[in-house]
């Protein structure tokens, strides 16, 4: 069983795919810490992430040890991956590694969750289940800084809110494999929804409308 989660920052994807992967007993894959760490390679060495030339060698070179590495969590970071994230010949280095994953999931799984911007429509399209995991920007920007906060990082609401909202507008504007809902993916609107409910309604989902 695959499936296919995808969705703006903070709306709960990670969160959802995390609990899905644990509770269906499924591998679970982060493709956004993937783009991170290729974000992270390019400005570790003082790159510029929307260089074509450098983001490409370094999704090229990337290693277990770049997506074990610290510090890929932090906003710096996360908009160093949506710039590197929009050069195409980033995204097609990444994309085997992503659809072997699904394709043969690791510890003897039998199927795998994977959450991005892109796996319902461009790597896994045939996947079994597809969501597409919103919520309102104000809400998401709310969730960030208590997250960071929650971390023992600072963090300024409306900091937070004008990141947020760039990195959507780079994210859906992008050329190459846009963040957007698959056509048949199930949208869930988690804005007013706590993590238990989120949970809830994406089973419900799943199981109805298991083939
Ligand atoms: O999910 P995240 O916030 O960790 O993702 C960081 C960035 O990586 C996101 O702003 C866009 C990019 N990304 C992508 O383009 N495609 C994916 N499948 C996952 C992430």
């Amino acid at each position: 069983m695959i499936i296919a989660i995808d969705g703006p920052a903070a709306a709960g994807k990670g969160t959802l795919a995390r609990q899905l992967a644990e509770h269906l007993n499924l591998a679970y894959l982060d493709t956004g810490l993937i783009y991170r760490a290729v974000g992270k390679k390019v400005i570790g060495a003082g790159g510029m992430p929307e260089d074509a030339k450098t983001s490409e060698a370094a999704a090229h070179a990337l290693s277990s040890d770049d997506l074990a590495a610290d510090g890929l969590r932090t906003d710096e970071v996360a908009a160093a991956a949506s710039k590197v994230s929009a050069v195409p010949g980033v995204r097609a280095a990444l994309l085997d590694f992503q659809r072997d994953f699904a394709a043969c999931p690791p510890e003897g799984k039998t199927g795998a969750v994977l959450d991005g911007r892109d796996i319902g429509t461009v790597v896994c399209p045939g996947a079994d289940h597809k969501l597409f995991v919103t919520a309102s920007i104000d809400v998401r920007a709310q969730r960030r800084v208590k997250e960071l906060q929650d971390r023992g990082l600072e963090a300024i609401y409306a900091r937070v809110f004008e990141d947020m909202e760039e990195r959507d507008a780079r994210d859906q504007q992008r050329t190459s494999s846009p963040l957007e809902p698959a056509r048949d993916a199930h949208t869930l609107d988690t804005t007013d929804l706590n993590v238990e409910q989120v949970f809830k309604a994406a089973l419900e989902f799943i199981r109805s409308s298991k083939a």
